[in-house]
């Protein structure tokens, strides 16, 4: 049996690794039924340093098996982030088209010369062990800040692609190969939207339009540290056209922060990539993102491990009020966790009131008519002196989280804020699916077109839950909730 889930703050549905450092998950690929993940990890210790990747695999992107380190920093190079391929036709000569090769395509980081060039990594025996490719780099242009490669195949093509980070430079190259280990640079897109900080985690990926049949687009995702829409480190997108070299925006994206499009307006959402060759493909793709940022991610107050990752979503592109928005949603094996169950319905909200509803651990799926109200909205993980607001301000249309409250904040003197973004209401209704375990809470509001994703320090007793409605009376339609059992395998 394990009980390293039961410590103060251990996600109970989110990945943490069991001990140890995390950021970006990295590699994320589908193969022989199992999905595969891997991370930027110490082995040795709580903070960033010696990276390697770690490992984990599930069936379902709920429940949670760790697997042995994938592949260790060597004397000359740290592991840095990248992603994996199951290169069926054996494209890359390092398998058999009888034994496709998972191949992992990341960044080795130099540590006594200044560069970043791309490597190979291969595994010959469905994911377990890894093999560091003898040719490597496959690709080194002397670069100091070059990193993040993110492949997948073209079909139209028959070739790999991959989006790369020129990070300082702010800038994204696009390479094109027949066998993974040799590249052709295609074009380069950038800069644009927010540029504060340097780009990292780039991933370039086709969906069709939800409801237009035939329509597709393809979304470019970039991240930027820092200078995220809460300071600190941030995802943006930028929706448009690739064909085959060159990515082109749909509308032309200027530069600066308040040109970008982003991915999440909370503070922990941060280096996402999809999933290669995962089901469903065409409506959505799956992605996960590190539930943390650079800001603070140091000083967390979680131990042994320090660093978790967001929910697995679904992402897919819906037109909204007439513009394409990327929409995000939880992964529906998600459900199987629901356990305990509450309804409302149909209710007056005047001022505070504590619901029935309590736990740690909580789904939450809420409408609510505006009314006369001046704020409407949610708290959670309440307790003696806490609380998460989640809230709607009805004048300026913004929905806002604040976790000013939320518990342990004074580890670092950025953690206490507010984030908020504009909204407008569906038919003068608000809806809102709120996750909630023991140190994040993730909200998916009106359509999953605004996401906030943000850590959480709460006392373990403080497990309320409020509805409430300040300067004017508002009208809950209903309320859902769900305790959810833990996600952890053994
Ligand atoms: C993003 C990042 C990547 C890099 C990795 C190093 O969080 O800075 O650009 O590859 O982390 O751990």
């Amino acid at each position: 049996a394990i009980t390293y889930y039961q410590e103060r703050y251990r996600p109970q549905y989110h990945f943490s690794p069991e001990r140890n450092w995390m950021n970006d998950p990295n590699g994320l690929v589908y193969a022989h039924g199992l999905y595969h993940l891997f991370y930027q990890h110490n082995p040795l210790g709580d903070q960033w340093g010696h990276m390697s990747w770690g490992h984990a695999v599930s069936r379902d992107l709920v429940h949670w098996q760790h697997w042995p380190v994938a592949l260790w920093e060597t004397d000359e190079v740290m592991i840095f982030s990248g992603s994996a391929v199951l290169d069926v036709y054996n494209t890359s000569g390092l398998g058999t088209l009888d034994n496709p090769p998972l191949v992992a395509i990341y960044t080795g980081h130099y540590k006594t010369m200044e560069k970043q060039a791309q490597h190979l990594a291969y595994s010959l025996d469905r994911g377990r062990s890894w093999i560091p490719y003898a040719g490597n780099p496959v690709l080194d242009i002397g670069e100091r800040d070059f990193r993040d490669p993110k492949v997948f195949w073209h079909a139209p093509e028959a070739q790999w692609i991959m989006v790369v980070a020129l990070a300082a430079a702010r800038k994204i190259q696009i390479y094109a190969s027949k066998n993974l280990k040799e590249w052709t640079l295609r074009s380069t897109f950038g800069p644009a939207g927010a540029v504060e900080g340097v780009w990292e985690c780039p991933d370039l990926f086709p969906l069709l339009v939800e409801g237009e049949p035939g329509s597709v687009r393809w979304v470019l995702k970039v991240d930027v540290n820092p200078g995220g829409p809460t300071g600190g480190s941030g995802s943006q997108y930028f929706i448009g056209y690739f064909d085959g070299s060159r990515f082109t925006p749909e509308e032309p994206v200027a530069v600066g922060q308040a040109h970008a499009r982003w991915v999440d307006y909370g503070a922990d959402f941060y280096a996402a990539i999809t999933w290669f060759g995962a089901p469903g493909e065409d409506l959505y793709r799956l992605w996960v993102g590190w539930m943390n940022n650079w800001l603070y991610a140091h000083a967390i107050p979680t131990s042994p491990w320090r660093g978790q990752l967001s929910l697995a979503r679904r992402v897919s592109l819906r037109r909204i009020g007439g513009r394409l928005h990327l929409v995000q949603a939880p992964v529906p094996s998600l459900s199987t966790l629901r356990q305990r169950y509450w309804a409302i319905e149909n209710q007056p909200i005047v001022g505070e009131q504590r619901l029935a509803i309590q736990g740690k651990t909580l789904e939450l799926i809420a409408a609510f008519v505006v009314g006369k109200a001046r704020v409407v909205g949610l708290k959670v993980r309440v307790g003696e002196g806490e609380e998460t607001v989640i809230g709607y301000e009805v004048a300026t249309q913004r929905i806002f989280v604040d976790r000013k409250r939320s518990g342990l904040v004074a580890f670092h003197p950025k953690f206490a804020t507010r984030k908020e973004a504009k909204l407008p209401l569906e038919e003068g209704k608000l809806r809102l699916r709120v996750f909630v375990d023991w140190s994040s809470v993730e909200v998916f509001a009106g359509e999953g077109q605004v996401v906030f994703t943000e850590l959480i320090f709460p006392k373990p007793e403080s497990e309320g839950v409020v509805m409430f409605a300040e300067g004017g009376e508002a009208h809950l339609v209903s309320l859902e909730a769900w305790e959810l059992a833990s996600g952890w395998k053994a």
